[in-house]
């Protein structure tokens, strides 16, 4: 039996909660993402950190995004899934040694440096090595993307990136150092940014720093915008897939690239967020005094969205087709924020209910946790089950 796209007989089947990723949602998804981006002009690297379910990366590997990588751990898996060392780009504030030289030792395409402490490291392991490492500089924009204020990066009061202000110098140093190469400047504004507006305002903070450079005849040959493009989260059948078109269309209308240059994007949410649902069973039914709680087998440690975002998913219940009641739909978890909704209308829920959590693709599974010492969540995808 199957409701919508899921498999509903072969879910039943299974343990309790686990990912499920529909690998045909997220084949289209990448289409229309070539389709709107097309190399050579545009390189995608896909962010690792939104999910690295093998099947997934897989399909992601093979449409021939690269990867935007945050730690070593996200360098192997990059590279144990196929996705070539020349496309894989590696950013964040705190890069260990052994981070660095596993970069180095493989030849990925580039650092995005946060500091002038790190460039000396970076430049120290590569004379060690015998290597030029080459260089973006993760520059802070100072735009604000108007989202939600855990997931802004490119503000000044954010640990990210390097002063405006800093910029022309830093260049000037990466230039002094012999083993970089200086060939970008990396941006990210921040996550789930549904409003073009901030982009367009990074594309006019791009133009003017560049020009900037310029004036000191700094040239690079690579821009990096990051990521952050949202989806919709509250009509997950309507708006299968994110704006693509409207996202891209922003950068090239308003960015002023230099002959020759190359733009990257970071795309993380936007690619895997939609094809990824949380399947979980319900547990029990309470009554309280002025409430009625649907508790169920999956837990903040499976999904952590909610509870630290505040974030809404969908919640459909697979199996019931009763009148709909008003419930509080949480987890088992011995913590008040362990709730994934609040007054919220679904179909009569009784025991032995499935329920499926929406767009939980990205930041779902790489973020689960084994607090309460829980299992961490299996996962399937349309090709198993
Ligand atoms: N590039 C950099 C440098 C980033 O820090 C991020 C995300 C991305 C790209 C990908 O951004 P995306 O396209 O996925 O928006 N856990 C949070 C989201 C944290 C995002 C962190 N950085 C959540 O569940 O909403």
């Amino acid at each position: 039996m199957m409701k919508g796209n899921f498999p509903i007989t072969a879910f039943q089947s299974q343990q309790t909660p686990f990912y499920y990723y529909d690998l045909d949602l997220l084949q289209r998804t990448l289409e229309e993402i070539k389709a709107q981006a097309p190399e050579p002009h545009f390189h995608v690297h896909y962010a690792m950190k939104a999910c690295v379910n093998p099947a997934v990366l897989k399909t992601i590997c093979e449409a021939g995004l690269g990867a935007d990588c945050v730690s070593g751990g996200e360098i192997e898996a990059a590279l144990a899934a196929g996705i070539p060392p020349e496309r894989i780009v590696y950013a964040g504030v705190g890069k260990a040694d052994w981070e660095i030289k596993l970069g180095l030792h493989n030849d990925i395409y580039c650092f995005n440096a946060e500091s002038e402490a790190e460039l000396e490291v970076i430049n120290a392991l590569a004379a060690e090595m015998g290597k030029t490492a080459r260089i973006a500089l993760r520059v802070n924009p100072n735009v604000d993307a108007h989202t939600h204020h855990y997931i802004t990066t490119g503000l000044d009061e954010n640990k990210f990136g390097i002063d405006l202000s800093q910029v022309g110098q830093v260049a000037v140093l990466v230039k002094r150092l012999p083993n970089l190469k200086l060939v970008g400047l990396h941006f990210h504004i921040g996550s789930q940014i549904t409003d073009m507006v901030p982009f367009q305002n990074l594309c006019v903070r791009i133009n003017e720093i560049q020009e900037q450079l310029a004036d000191k005849g700094i040239r690079v040959s690579d821009i990096n915008v990051g990521g952050g493009l949202g989806i919709n989260y509250e009509h997950p059948n309507h708006c299968p897939i994110a704006d693509f078109e409207g996202y891209f269309k922003v950068f090239r209308k308003h960015l002023q690239l230099r002959e020759g240059q190359i733009l990257h994007f970071e795309l993380g949410r936007s690619v895997v967020a939609p094809c990824g649902t949380l399947i979980t069973k319900v547990l029990y039914v309470k009554k309280g005094r002025y409430k009625q709680f649907v508790i169920v087998d999956a837990g903040m440690t499976d999904l952590i969205r909610p509870a630290l975002y505040q974030a809404f998913h969908r919640i459909e219940n697979l199996t019931s087709k009763a009148p709909e009641e008003i419930y509080d739909v949480v987890g088992p978890i011995c913590e008040s924020t362990d709730v994934f909704v609040k007054d919220y209308p679904m179909s009569g829920t009784r025991r032995g209910d499935l329920l499926a959590i929406r767009s939980a693709g990205a930041y779902g599974e790489t973020m689960a946790s084994r607090y309460n010492l829980r299992k961490l969540p299996a996962s399937y995808t349309s090709d198993d089950l």
